[in-house]
């Protein structure tokens, strides 16, 4: 008994919220057999707290199904209890009941966590910009690394201060204004975060605000459709236009949440790098924005296909079907190409390179070092201990050496990397497709985005430790 309780105490401990954690490494050592499954993906993170966030400034009772559980969607609903909102969770569905337009209560000295997720963080300033009351805003050991600037300059330019002046990153201290005014901004980044931040900056401001914006996913652009927030689009080649008109309320709307298509992208490629495996993943959200990954393998060889396609309420969903494919063959991404609509899957496009006939190429990945962790970095590294050669292209690019013949043997250890939930699936992936034997370290770093990560690879077969 005692043994027991040592391991158990061992094994885990309590995070700040009194969730457990798993604090040991996992080893990945067997590679996956041959397998054929259909799977359920958890709901799109993007939509998810997009979904939230707008709930809380419709007018009454939204209900959305599907909604992902995960830590940076579980930290946007307690952001929003502590700015007032009514928020049920149970286990069929998640309840807002929203105020309309700035209906938070904001009460003096109020802390907001954005935990881990830069689009919490960036997004839920948008809608802060009212506040009467300085509100502070903290992040996670890597969220406070990250760039605010890019979100508190637009929004100062409406009329909301921050505290302290200068500082670009958490923790921050934001006050808004009755006098909002609405701006004109120009985002070359093509950050979804961004524009998304500005948009609600604006649903708050009086007369219209105009973003040009470098085309990135759009889903805030597709629900101010949906709930009729006057919102205009003028696509040019690499731009989008948008202008919103403010202070319009909105009714309250349900939705049912579809799959992430960030999230499939690890069982896609852990399809296609297995032997003679095929997988079907159900009601995934294929945004164009979302699925440049998808464009990329086809190129290299991959088998993708797309069955069911629909549209709910403006975006297209489907269900994904891929196998696997011994012969990838390399790539060299021309500059046309949007980087924005694989931003999330690099990692794993990289790996797929590395056992790609031929040299792959891709350039301004300049936003992947400014990402949960340095990832770009961390794509060099991860390449190098498994012997793909690499090279540095400026500070934005990287060349990958594929090698078709590449097979892993040794002991690979993946660790200090700011539990950066990517690295952790991308490279069980790696080890579950090719073999190795793996010691990765923070896996319960997938509960940013994934919490079923573990539990879908054990379904289709993984033995992990
Ligand atoms: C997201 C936008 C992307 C992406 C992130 C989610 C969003 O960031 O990397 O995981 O939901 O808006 P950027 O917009 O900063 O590229």
């Amino acid at each position: 008994m005692m043994s027991m309780l040592k391991q158990h105490i061992l094994v885990t401990r309590l995070n700040s919220t009194n969730q457990k954690i798993m604090v040991k490494p996992i080893i990945v050592k067997d590679k996956i057999k041959d397998f054929n499954k259909t799977i359920n993906i958890n709901g799109d993170k993007s939509l998810s707290i997009r979904w939230a966030l707008l709930a809380s400034q419709a007018i009454g009772k939204s209900r959305a199904y599907n909604i992902l559980r995960s830590e940076d969607v579980l930290n946007t609903l307690a952001c929003l209890k502590k700015l007032g909102i009514k928020v049920v969770l149970n286990k069929k569905y998640c309840e807002i009941y929203g105020r309309g337009i700035n209906g938070f209560i904001i009460k003096k000295n109020t802390v907001l966590n954005a935990g881990n997720s830069g689009t919490l963080g960036r997004l839920i300033l948008g809608l802060l910009v009212k506040s009467e009351h300085w509100v502070k805003l903290i992040g996670d050991k890597s969220l406070s690394k990250r760039d605010f600037s890019r979100v508190i300059e637009p929004l100062k330019r409406f009329g909301v201060e921050f505290y302290p002046k200068n500082k670009k990153t958490l923790p921050l201290f934001i006050r808004g204004t009755k006098y909002l005014k609405p701006i004109k901004f120009i985002d070359d980044i093509g950050s979804a975060q961004i524009k998304t931040c500005i948009c609600f900056a604006a649903l708050n401001s009086p007369g219209q605000t105009l973003i040009k914006s470098r085309r990135c996913r759009n889903h805030t652009e597709i629900l101010f459709n949906y709930l009729k927030i006057p919102i205009k689009i003028k696509k040019e080649k690499k731009y989008d236009i948008i202008k919103v008109e403010g202070l319009k309320n909105f009714a309250s709307f349900d939705y049912k949440i579809p799959s992430d298509p960030s999230s499939s992208a690890f069982f896609i490629v852990l399809t296609i790098l297995s032997d003679k495996s095929k997988i079907l993943i159900k009601n995934v959200n294929i945004n164009i924005n979302r699925i440049g990954f998808i464009k990329i393998l086809k190129e290299m060889g991959a088998k993708i296909t797309f069955k069911n396609k629909r549209i709910y309420k403006g975006e297209v969903v489907a269900d994904i079907f891929c196998i696997s494919q011994k012969n990838l063959k390399s790539i060299t991404l021309p500059k046309s190409f949007n980087n924005s609509s694989a931003i999330d899957e690099f990692l794993l496009i990289f790996i797929c390179c590395a056992f790609a006939k031929g040299i792959s190429s891709f350039n301004y990945l300049q936003e992947l070092n400014k990402k949960e962790s340095r990832r770009l970095d961390w794509a060099f590294k991860i390449l190098k201990i498994i012997g793909v050669k690499t090279q540095k292209i400026k500070n934005h690019g990287i060349k990958i050496f594929g090698d078709p013949k590449l097979q892993l043997k040794k002991n690979y250890v993946i660790k200090n990397f700011l539990k950066d939930h990517r690295i952790a699936m991308a490279t069980t992936i790696l080890g579950l497709a090719k073999g190795g034997s793996w010691k990765i370290s923070d896996p319960d770093s997938v509960k940013t985005s994934f919490p079923n990560f573990f539990k879908i690879t054990t379904k289709i077969g993984a033995k992990i430790n």
